[in-house]
């Protein structure tokens, strides 16, 4: 598959194709998303979460965000990369975000940097395309700052939050974002800033009107066990929780039973070998 780039992507927007996303946080993860010909990976920091078992995404720190970053970009060959900034690491003022940025390209090995935040994140987000890094601008429901919006809330769900929404979305394209992630937003303000915009807006429960999709893995696949809570905006497309489960359990009964190793999977000696050294 031919290598992903910024201009595949304005390329595909142009043309109303829509932009296939999917987070991977490891070299296995990353792998099967780029076999599977998704255009963009996200190494989000829902990874804290889904692959680290932390309670939310404010806890996870640089560095191991560019371990996960390194892991996926050895998996993914073909997908246009972007890193999730971790919280802590880009709001103090534009030359820490930039100082963040230069990290996940060099050391996350990474073609690009997410940040969540609209107006106020314009100076940050010039600063650092102004080194030719490729952003992407996170707007509408911002996980990291949720203790400020009271919780994982709808956004732009009343006119005055729907207009501060599309300031967001405004703000971020002129601010030299190539493209915006738009969370949690009715479908028909999705619609409407995608239609404002220039730049692709990547929806993730913002309705099928935006230029392109995002999804976690660990949610989308089912890699998670039964009963545990999952946003209304994720549609889950496989079971593989479930087939793990199915796998281990019966690898679990085999040894019990000694069924396994079986003699295809045993190594072989020749017979007088084993003579003299049972002798
Ligand atoms: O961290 C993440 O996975 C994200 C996407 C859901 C957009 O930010
Ligand atoms: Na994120």
């Amino acid at each position: 598959r031919k290598k992903v780039t910024i201009g595949t992507l304005r390329s595909m927007h142009r043309k109303g194709e829509p932009i296939s996303m999917i987070t991977a946080h490891d070299f296995p993860s990353a792998h099967v998303a780029d076999a599977a010909g998704m255009d963009m990976i996200l190494v989000g920091d829902s990874l804290a979460m889904v692959a680290m078992g932390m309670e939310d995404t404010s806890e996870v720190l640089v560095e191991e965000m560019l371990l996960h970053c390194r892991s996926v970009a050895r998996g993914a060959k073909s997908s246009f990369i972007i890193g999730d900034l971790p919280m802590g690491s880009y709001e103090i003022d534009p030359a820490q975000a930039l100082q963040t940025a230069i990290r996940f390209i060099k050391e996350g090995r990474v073609h690009g940097v997410k940040l969540e935040g609209g107006k106020e994140m314009a100076p940050t987000i010039k600063k650092i395309t102004s080194a030719g890094i490729p952003v992407l601008a996170h707007i509408g429901l911002t996980p990291q700052r949720s203790n400020a919006l009271g919780g994982f809330r709808v956004q732009g769900k009343t006119a005055m939050g729907a207009v501060s929404v599309l300031e967001d979305a405004l703000a971020v394209q002129e601010a030299g974002a190539f493209a915006t992630v738009l969370e949690a937003v009715p479908a028909e303000i999705g619609e409407v800033i995608t239609k404002k915009l220039k730049i692709p807006t990547i929806g993730i429960g913002a309705g099928n009107a935006t230029s392109g999709q995002v999804l976690v893995q660990i949610d989308m696949t089912g890699n998670f066990p039964p009963g545990r809570f999952i946003p209304k905006f994720v549609k889950k497309y496989g079971d593989v929780w479930t087939e793990s489960m199915k796998a281990i359990e019966n690898y679990r009964d085999e040894v019990k039973g000694r069924q396994f190793p079986a003699k295809e999977h045993t190594y072989p000696i020749a017979k007088e070998e084993l003579e003299m050294f049972v002798e």
